[in-house]
Order: C-alpha cells, then structure tokens, then sequence
C-alpha cells in the first residue's frame, strides 16, 4: 500500500454532533468547520493535491468550475499558504459586483477566464493547451481537475472515514448520506469504507451529472486509487447510492421548497446549508431519512460551501 504525502491545512477532526429538527433527531458530520476561509470538503482534497503540486515544483495551479465554485474559491486560498498563485477557468461571467465565492477568488487575486456554459465544455482542452504553452516557457502549471476529485485528492475522504469511526461504531451505521458535484468525496468514502471492511451504503446526492454517469465516474475514481496506491481492498459497486432528481431546477439554482426548508433548518438549529450542494442534498436526506425516524443511523455530512448562500441572498430572503 502506497500512502500518499499530505500538508496540514484542515481542522480535523470536525465534530460530528446530533442535532434535533421537527423533534427528530439525526447525526451531523459538520465538515463546513474544516475551516473558515478554508470551509468545506474541499480543504481535505487540497492537503493531498497541493502537497503533490509542491514537490512536483509548480509555479502555479490551475483549476476549473462553477463562477460559485468552492473548489475554486478554496484552491486559490490553500495556494496563497504554500505561496502558489491559481489561474481560474470558470463557468460565469466578470461581474464588478462579484460576491461569494467569486468576490474571494478576485480579493485573493487570482487570474480568471471565463466560460459561457458551452465553452465551458471544453474547458479541460483549454486548461491543457495552456499548460503546454506555460511549459514552453519552462513554467510548470499543475492541473486540478474541477471538485479536485483525482485519485489523490480523494484520500481526503479516505481519512474521512478513519476519522468518524473514531467517533461512531460505524458497523451500527446503515449508511452516510453527502451532496455529490464531482464525485470525489463520495469515492473517497467508498475506499475508506472497503479499507476499513465496513459495510455502509455511501448515498451521493448529485448535483450535476445523470445518475448513470455519476455512478460510472465514482466508481472509477474509487477503483482506480485502489490500483493507483495499490490498496488491499475491493470496492464493492453495492454500497454506492447514487440519488436521483434533487437539482432539477438546475446546478445554479435552487427551488423555492427547498430554500424554506433550508430557513426552516436554520432557524431552529443555527446552522445554514447553501443553495448548490448542502441543500439540494439535505433535502433528500429529510424526505428519506430524518422525516422518517432513521436518522441516527444514517449519517449526514455537511460539505460546506456557506459562501455560496452570498450570491444568493434575494432567494434565501424572498
Ligand atoms: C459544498 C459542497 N458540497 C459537496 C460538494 C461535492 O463534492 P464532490 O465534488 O467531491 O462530489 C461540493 C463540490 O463539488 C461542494 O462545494
């Protein structure tokens, strides 16, 4: 078993609390207190990829995403600590009045070009083409790929699992529920789970693929760190959940019903999940598993991305 370098940029372990909402109660992994610039699940992705970015010698990253990424937001932060500067490829447009995740990338200066939505489809191409020309110059730009979900940045989520299960007896656990953008932390749970010879359904709650196309991607990121750090283990496709219908209003938006859930939430426990990920995902998690009295045993994990609700506000105040 190959175990890969890290730095030391995430507050971990993040608790894991029970909380009370309509009088019943479940079990919150709080993952948006990885940090607080550096919130989220991310943060765990980046202590593996940046390490990996420093002893390959890059002059400076490059990564992709939504204008209200927290991937990108979060790279351009963990960069600044080990003195990298980020070049952006967003999906968006340039706005003066940039705020959320936007408003830090620019505020902690990062290079940024923009994609209309079908550009942006050929942003890896675009990314690469770049770097070559960079390396030309004999400049190294090292690529994260969007959500930092590689078979490296998954080990975060890898140590996700050795860290709650020194929290929780995890054989009494049926299954942890997340939101799911680019795979990586539903995959990286997989692996930790099939270490740890566990075995718990990890539900992923997408966002932005189709289901089909979800499950094949998680599966192979997961298999491949498998053989990529060659781990003595087997993945087994059972134990992933991939669940359907919860972005039809689109990865951008989000519906009226589910934000007043999410005051609703935020009123009576103090804590605020954000209109792409968190609260697309908790909804699912309410309807599935909190409403029905099954929340102590299926887990949640709050992934973060509070900056997210800023270019928001109209709709979560409407
Ligand atoms: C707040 C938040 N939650 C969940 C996710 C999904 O994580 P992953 O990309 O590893 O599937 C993301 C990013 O994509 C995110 O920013």
């Amino acid at each position: 078993m190959i175990t890969p370098k890290k730095i030391s940029l995430a507050q971990i372990p993040t608790p894991l609390e029970e909380i009370k909402f309509e009088g019943n109660s479940f079990l919150l992994k709080r993952d948006d207190l990885t940090g607080c610039e550096l919130s989220g699940n991310k943060v765990r992705k980046l202590e593996y990829l940046l390490a990996d970015a420093k002893s390959k010698k890059a002059d400076i990253i490059f990564t992709s995403g939504g204008d209200q990424s927290n991937h990108a937001r979060a790279t351009v932060i963990a960069a600044k600590k080990i003195g990298l500067n980020t070049k952006l490829f967003l999906w968006g447009k340039e706005s003066s009045a940039a705020n959320g995740n936007l408003f830090l990338d620019k505020m902690y200066g990062a290079d940024i070009q923009y994609f209309s939505e079908k550009e942006y489809e050929k942003v890896n191409d675009v990314m690469f083409e770049q770097r070559l020309s960079l390396l030309k110059k004999k400049k190294n730009a090292y690529v994260f790929p969007g959500g930092g979900s590689t078979t490296l940045g998954i080990w975060g989520y890898i140590n996700f699992i050795n860290e709650l299960k020194k929290q929780i007896d995890l054989t009494k656990i049926d299954s942890i529920v997340a939101a799911c953008g680019s795979g990586g932390t539903a995959a990286g749970m997989l692996v930790g789970a099939a270490l740890n010879k566990l075995n718990i359904k990890i539900v992923a709650v997408h966002v932005l693929m189709t289901k089909k196309e979800m499950e094949k991607h998680i599966l192979q990121l997961a298999e491949g760190c498998v053989l990529d750090y060659k781990l003595n283990c087997k993945i087994n496709p059972e134990n992933l959940v991939v669940v359907d219908g919860y972005s039809k209003e689109g990865y951008k938006k989000i519906s009226q019903s589910k934000i007043k859930l999410i005051r609703k939430f935020a009123e009576e426990t103090g804590i605020l999940f954000d209109p792409a990920y968190t609260g697309k995902a908790f909804t699912a998690y309410y309807e599935k598993y909190l409403k029905t009295g099954k929340g102590k045993k299926n887990i949640f994990v709050h992934t973060g991305g509070l900056f997210g609700v800023f270019a928001r506000t109209k709709e979560y105040l409407e």
